[in-house]
């Protein structure tokens, strides 16, 4: 797949998304580096597993991990430890970790003194293909996801896969999710080479994985170029995502399990609105299964419902929600409250 985001120096084109380097080892990231000065921001886990990989010239800041980190405070902390450091416009930000630590970086670096350089060592599955592509940073505030941020892209992205294999298979999963995901709404290639290989991608086997991060880096990338600002082709990127966030709060579910259930759940709208052939939502259903992401509303239709209306309580009595036409081709659709209603009912029921 033609990979928009991996680009040669000197590329002409207007650099919205930023130099990708694909397989490139976490040891070579200091090469790389220009300023006067960097730092890095990282988190306990990742700086205990590889700082012995971290440029040996930067000094760093450590945060703590979990969503409820990402905030201001934090934030706040990062820019009192720049001022300890001597940060200014000629230095550069480095965030080495999962999605949490690049959308930390990204907007403590796009903020402090109006915007120093940055860079994105993504150590995630998720990280790598997703969070740390397209530009968007920021934190939560007040429990709500991602209210405050910026869109700015960092200089570069250095995407290191064999840190991948201290993943827990929960945060693979979370990866997966967001790479089916990418299939779905933008290539049945993609797709049927998930359906091909996803045993080879569980057990992250080297070509696999460099192929389905690079896929979906090039289908992020090629989105975000179209609308960076999320006017309308961006929005397709949210496809399953529509509830994700209350699922995962009122569930306890993980990010990817609320996102394998919100997929399923806009197949079937998209099937039953004539849009999207049955077996192709079996497919998809198929696919998220063999990894063992949930495909089936294990709870009270009810307590879906509740939360559902909450989370659109201004939204009127009609949604705006990603479906799929085919596999490999999204698109944005309007429907009603009560339909939604019954194809959770229907679900709850059937499975
Ligand atoms: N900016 C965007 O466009 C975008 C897109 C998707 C998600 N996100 C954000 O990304 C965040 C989630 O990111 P995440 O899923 O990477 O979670 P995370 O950043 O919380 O990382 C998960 C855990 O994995 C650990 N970890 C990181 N790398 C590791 C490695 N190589 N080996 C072992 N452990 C490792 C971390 O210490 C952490 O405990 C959310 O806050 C979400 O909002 C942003
Ligand atoms: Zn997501």
């Amino acid at each position: 797949m033609n990979n928009p985001g991996i680009k040669q120096s000197g590329n002409q084109k207007r650099d919205i998304n930023p130099r990708i380097l694909m397989g490139e080892s976490l040891e070579c990231l200091e090469h790389y580096l220009s300023g006067n000065k960097t730092v890095i921001i990282t988190d306990q886990r990742v700086h205990r597993l590889y700082s012995k990989h971290f440029p040996s010239s930067s000094e760093f800041i450590m945060i703590g991990s979990g969503e409820t980190i990402k905030t201001l405070h934090t934030v706040e902390f990062i820019y009192g430890q720049f001022m300890n450091m001597g940060i200014d416009r000629t230095s550069t930000a480095v965030g080495i970790g999962g999605g949490i630590v690049c959308d930390i970086t990204g907007y403590a670096a796009s903020t402090f003194m109006r915007g120093i350089n940055f860079v994105f060592a993504p150590t995630t599955l998720l990280a790598q293909a997703d969070a740390s592509i397209g530009g968007k940073n920021g934190v939560n505030l007040n429990g709500y996801k991602n209210m405050i941020g910026t869109i700015n892209q960092p200089q570069f992205v250095l995407m290191d896969h064999s840190v991948l294999r201290t993943l827990p298979k929960s945060e693979i999963l979370c990866g997966v999710s967001e790479i089916i995901k990418h299939a779905a709404i933008a290539s049945l290639d993609m797709f049927s080479y998930l359906e091909q290989n996803w045993e080879n991608a569980l057990n992250l086997k080297r070509k696999t994985v460099n192929k389905l991060i690079n896929d979906s880096v090039a289908i992020k990338s090629s989105i975000v170029e179209k609308d960076e600002k999320e006017k309308g082709e961006r929005k397709k990127l949210n496809f399953g995502h529509t509830f994700a966030h209350s699922f995962e709060k009122v569930f306890g579910i993980s990010h990817g399990e609320a996102v394998s259930l919100g997929m399923v759940i806009a197949a079937r709208l998209s099937v039953l609105n004539g849009l999207l052939p049955e077996g192709d939502a079996q497919r998809l259903k198929q696919l998220l299964s063999k990894f063992n992401l949930p495909v089936r509303l294990v709870f009270e239709p009810e307590s879906i419902i509740d939360v559902i209306r909450k989370d659109k309580k201004k939204g009127g009595d009609r949604i705006d929600l990603i479906l799929l036409e085919s596999l490999g081709k999204a698109i944005i659709h309007t429907i009603s409250i009560n339909e939604l209603q019954e194809v959770i009912y229907d679900m709850c029921e059937s499975g």
